[in-house]
C-alpha cells in the first residue's frame, strides 16, 4: 500500500472525472487519459468547478491548486505505463473495455493492479482478457463521485485475497466506504437500483403518473434524495438500457425486460442531462 503513489484512470467521462478529482483530493498523483484531448479539458473544467464548489465548503482538506497539481491529462495510454494503480472507466461497452484492457495489460509491469468501474459487466469476463486475472478487481464508484461515499467491490473468480484488500485499503484512502459484492449480473447496486428505474419508465408509459408525480412519489414517500426518473437522467438513459439488457441476457428472467419507452428515448438520444434532454429538459 505505501509504494502506490501514482493512480491512472482511464477515461474521462463523468465516472473517470470523478475517480481522478477524488484520487487527486486523497493525494494521489493522477494520469488521466482519453483518446481526445476535449474530454480532458472538460474533464479539468468539471473538476475546477467540483473542487471550488467544496473548498467553499470547507470539504477540502487543500488548496484546490494543490490538488488540481497532481493531476496529469493525456491523450497517449502509453503514459500509464508508471502508474501504480490503475482504474479503467471507458464507456460501458464490452468491446471498448476489451481493446484498453489488453493494452494495459500488455503495458503495465506484472505486479500492478487493474481495476475496472464497470457498472455491470461481467468481472470475471473482463479479468481473463488479461494475463492477470488474479490482480483484476472491479471497483465499482457511485456518480456523482465527489459526494457519493459507497464503492461496491467485486472479486472475479481469479481475484486474489491479497488484490481484494489492496483494493479496499486503495477505496478507504480515497475516503469512501468499500462494500463487497458477488460477481453476478448487475453486482448489488445496479440488480436493484436499475430494475427500480425500468419499472419506473413502465409506470410512465402505462400513464400510472406523470414523470413529476412519479418522482414525487419517490423523494416524499420513500425519502429518496431524487426520484427514478431524475437520476435515469443523472445516470445516462443509455447506460440504464446497458444495464437492463445486461441483467435481462444474465439471468433470462422476464422480470428484467427492458421498458420499451425506454429503448425509445435512448433511440431518439434523449440520454438525460449528458445531451441536455431525458425524462427532464436541462437545455435551459
Ligand atoms: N461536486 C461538488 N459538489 C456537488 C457535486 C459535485 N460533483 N454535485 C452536486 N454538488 C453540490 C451542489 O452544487 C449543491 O451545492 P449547493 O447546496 O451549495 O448548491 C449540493 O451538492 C447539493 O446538490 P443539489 O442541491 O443539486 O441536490 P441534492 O441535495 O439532491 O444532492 C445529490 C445531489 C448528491 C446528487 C443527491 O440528489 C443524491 O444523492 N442523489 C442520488 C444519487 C445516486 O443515487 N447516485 C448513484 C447513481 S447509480 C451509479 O452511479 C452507479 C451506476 O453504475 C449506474
Amino acid at each position: 500500500m505505501a509504494d502506490i503513489k501514482k493512480i491512472a484512470v482511464i477515461g474521462a467521462g463523468t465516472m473517470g472525472t470523478g475517480i481522478t478529482q477524488v484520487a487527486a483530493a486523497s493525494g494521489f498523483e493522477v494520469i488521466l487519459n482519453d483518446v481526445d484531448d476535449k474530454f480532458l479539458q472538460r474533464a479539468l473544467k468539471i473538476m475546477d468547478k467540483s473542487l471550488s464548489k467544496l473548498q467553499e465548503k470547507g470539504r477540502l482538506k487543500e488548496d484546490k491548486d494543490t490538488v488540481l497539481g497532481r493531476i496529469k491529462t493525456t491523450t497517449e495510454l502509453g503514459d500509464a505505463k508508471d502508474a501504480d494503480f490503475v482504474v479503467e472507466a471507458v464507456f460501458e461497452s464490452f468491446e471498448a473495455k476489451k481493446e484498453v484492457l489488453a493494452k494495459l495489460d500488455k503495458l503495465l509491469p506484472p505486479e500492478v493492479i487493474l481495476t475496472s468501474n464497470t457498472s455491470s459487466i461481467s468481472i470475471t469476463k473482463l479479468a481473463a482478457l488479461t494475463e492477470r486475472p488474479n490482480k483484476f478487481m472491479g471497483m465499482h464508484f457511485m456518480n456523482p463521485v465527489p459526494l457519493m461515499k459507497l464503492v461496491e467491490l467485486i472479486k472475479g473468480i481469479a481475484t486474489s485475497q491479497e488484490t481484494f484488500d489492496q483494493v479496499k485499503a486503495m477505496a478507504e484512502k480515497m475516503g469512501k466506504v468499500p462494500v463487497e459484492a458477488n460477481d453476478y449480473p448487475g453486482f448489488i447496486a445496479n440488480r436493484i437500483l436499475i430494475p427500480m428505474i425500468n419499472e419506473a419508465v413502465y409506470t410512465l408509459m402505462e400513464g400510472v403518473g406523470t414523470v413529476d408525480a412519479i418522482d414525487q412519489v419517490m423523494k416524499l414517500g420513500m425519502n429518496h434524495p431524487m426520484g427514478p426518473l431524475a437520476l435515469a437522467d443523472l445516470i445516462g438513459l443509455d447506460v440504464c438500457l446497458f444495464i437492463i439488457e445486461v441483467l435481462y441476457d444474465g439471468f433470462k428472467d422476464p422480470k428484467y425486460r427492458p421498458c420499451p419507452l425506454l429503448r425509445k428515448m435512448v433511440d431518439a438520444g434523449y440520454l438525460g442531462r449528458k445531451t441536455g434532454k431525458g425524462f427532464y429538459d436541462y437545455s435551459t
